[in-house]
């Protein structure tokens, strides 16, 4: 049936109210999140960091302290912490999504493009202090080793006293893991190394492979991202509160 143009005028909107797209959510609710949560894990960071000495209960080990340091000056042991800390650091401070969500957060900058930014001078990209972003590839290759390290732990973790351990600390640590290297290997800049600069996927088969595994990992990074925090964040938890005698330490072994 043909609509006519009285019946047409009918059926548009009443109100101009520009929606977000992305979400149904309110617009503050995602930079709240982000600060509170960064805060939040920077905070708790810093207090692992600065005020024990190490990461170890029994066969775990936190990804705080791996691997782990012994450093001592003067009589004065350092705590391994603050050798580890500063490379996943400038990974996620500098990852591609993390300075977006702290843009948008930290920054105030708006989260859809229709919206107007404020006004605070000209844009001068990556230059000045965010020149140091630049640093992401190089970190990249750091935490990658980092990663496999955490591996190893994971795995050296079921075997205590020259026999078989499983307790909930085997399984937290193994599920960091797979979701660090969820992270990791899903990274922009890993991605580009795979196969970012080939002209021709089909002359280089391997490396073609690669990026597409990167890619399944890519288009889901800032979810990575947050698990992966998430669950540092808890598998380190629960061997502080062992530590501290608050928790009771159950295994079958
Ligand atoms: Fe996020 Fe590299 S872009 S870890």
């Amino acid at each position: 049936m043909a609509v006519t143009q009285p019946e047409a005028r009918q059926v548009e909107p009443q109100s101009a109210t520009v929606r977000n797209p992305y979400s149904v959510l309110p617009n503050w609710l995602y930079p709240t999140f982000v600060v509170v949560a960064l805060s939040l894990f920077a905070l708790y960071a810093a207090w692992v960091v600065l005020f024990f000495k190490d990461g170890r209960f029994g066969p775990y080990l936190s990804p705080f302290n791996s691997p782990e340091f012994r450093v001592t000056v003067a009589g004065f042991a350092i705590p391994t912490g603050i050798w580890i800390f500063w490379v996943p650091l400038v990974f996620r401070a500098t990852c591609y999504y993390y300075r977006k969500a702290i843009f948008r957060s930290y920054l105030w900058h708006p989260r859809s493009c229709a919206v107007q930014e404020p006004s605070r001078g000209m844009y001068r990209g990556e230059t000045r202090f965010f020149v140091f972003n630049n640093l992401h590839r190089f970190a990249f290759y750091i935490v990658a080793l980092q990663v496999g390290v955490l591996w190893y732990d994971a795995i050296a973790s079921f075997i205590w006293n020259s026999g078989f351990h499983l307790g909930l600390g085997n399984v937290l640590m193994l599920v960091n893991v797979v979701c660090l290297s969820g992270y990791t290997f899903g990274c922009h800049a890993f991605r580009h190394l795979a196969g970012g600069g080939l002209d021709c996927f089909s002359c280089h088969r391997a490396r073609y492979r690669l990026w597409k595994g990167v890619t399944v990992l890519n288009v889901r990074h800032d979810r990575w991202a947050w698990i992966s925090m998430f669950t540092v964040w808890g598998v380190d938890l629960y061997i502080r509160l062992l530590q501290l005698g608050a928790l009771p330490h159950g295994a079958w072994n």
